[in-house]
């Protein structure tokens, strides 16, 4: 650089201007974001289902309710990450897919508890339902909370149709006939019913072929 005469657009002029510092920052991060986001919108792979993967049935979708009421995303992620550790304990790694018809999503970042982006079938229907009565009972060592009010508590019927019709406008493509059968699905199932039907589907679509390289928890 030659003394005196500073280019305007030089590297001194900007590291010395803290407010053109932080203008230019924002301007390069933000085409930068774009670049990486804007794609996303328009890829298949980020927007269309994974071969497999179907809107949740009514009772899945309260029970995916459910485990956001009760804050299991507090302890729990729903993503395998594409590293060999999560491949060989979890199953296949999680692909965008997978998430279309989640709204929000749960991935989480938490994980107090195992992953539980591929714990469909990984138990029986019994297991869990003794494991969120109390999960002592399975897993001595465990620090999971005991959930034994879901077992009493019927799953409430009085708005899926609505939730339903509800997630229609955001793009899940549910039938007049689902809709309508709604209500009989969740007649006389309780909450506990609804967890373990919702847990029991968690990324079956895309079922790992090195399911016999898993260990549980
Ligand atoms: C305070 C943290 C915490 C919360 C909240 C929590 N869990 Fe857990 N969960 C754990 C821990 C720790 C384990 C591992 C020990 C065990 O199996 O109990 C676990 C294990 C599990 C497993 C077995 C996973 C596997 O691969 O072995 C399931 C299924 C599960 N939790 C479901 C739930 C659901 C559903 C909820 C909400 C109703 C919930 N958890 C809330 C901590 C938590």
């Amino acid at each position: 650089m030659n003394q005196g005469k500073r280019r305007f657009f030089s590297h001194e002029t900007l590291e010395q201007n803290i407010g053109w510092l932080i203008l230019a920052t924002i301007v390069v991060v933000s085409i930068a974001g774009l670049v990486q986001i804007v794609p996303l919108f328009f890829q298949h792979s980020t927007t269309q289902p994974t071969p497999g993967v179907v809107p949740y049935s009514p009772l899945r979708l309260m029970g995916r309710d459910i485990y956001i009421r009760e804050g299991c995303v507090g302890c729990h992620s729903q993503h395998v990450r594409t590293l060999q550790a999560e491949t060989e304990r979890y199953g296949h790694y999680s692909v965008a897919g997978e998430s279309v018809f989640d709204r929000p999503f749960l991935w989480g970042s938490k994980r107090t508890g195992p992953d539980l982006a591929r714990v469909g079938g990984r138990y029986s229907d019994d297991w869990h339902r003794i494991h969120l009565r109390n999960p002592r009972d399975v897993v001595p060592e465990s620090n999971m909370p005991a959930y034994p009010w879901l077992e009493k508590t019927p799953v409430a019927t009085h708005d899926i149709e609505v939730r339903m019709r509800t997630l229609r406008t955001l793009g899940v493509p549910y039938t007049d006939a689902q809709i309508a059968g709604a209500k009989a699905e969740l007649a006389g199932k309780s909450e506990e019913d609804a967890m373990v039907a919702y847990l029991q589907g968690l990324g079956t679509a895309l079922k790992p072929v090195r399911l016999g390289a898993q260990k549980e928890q």
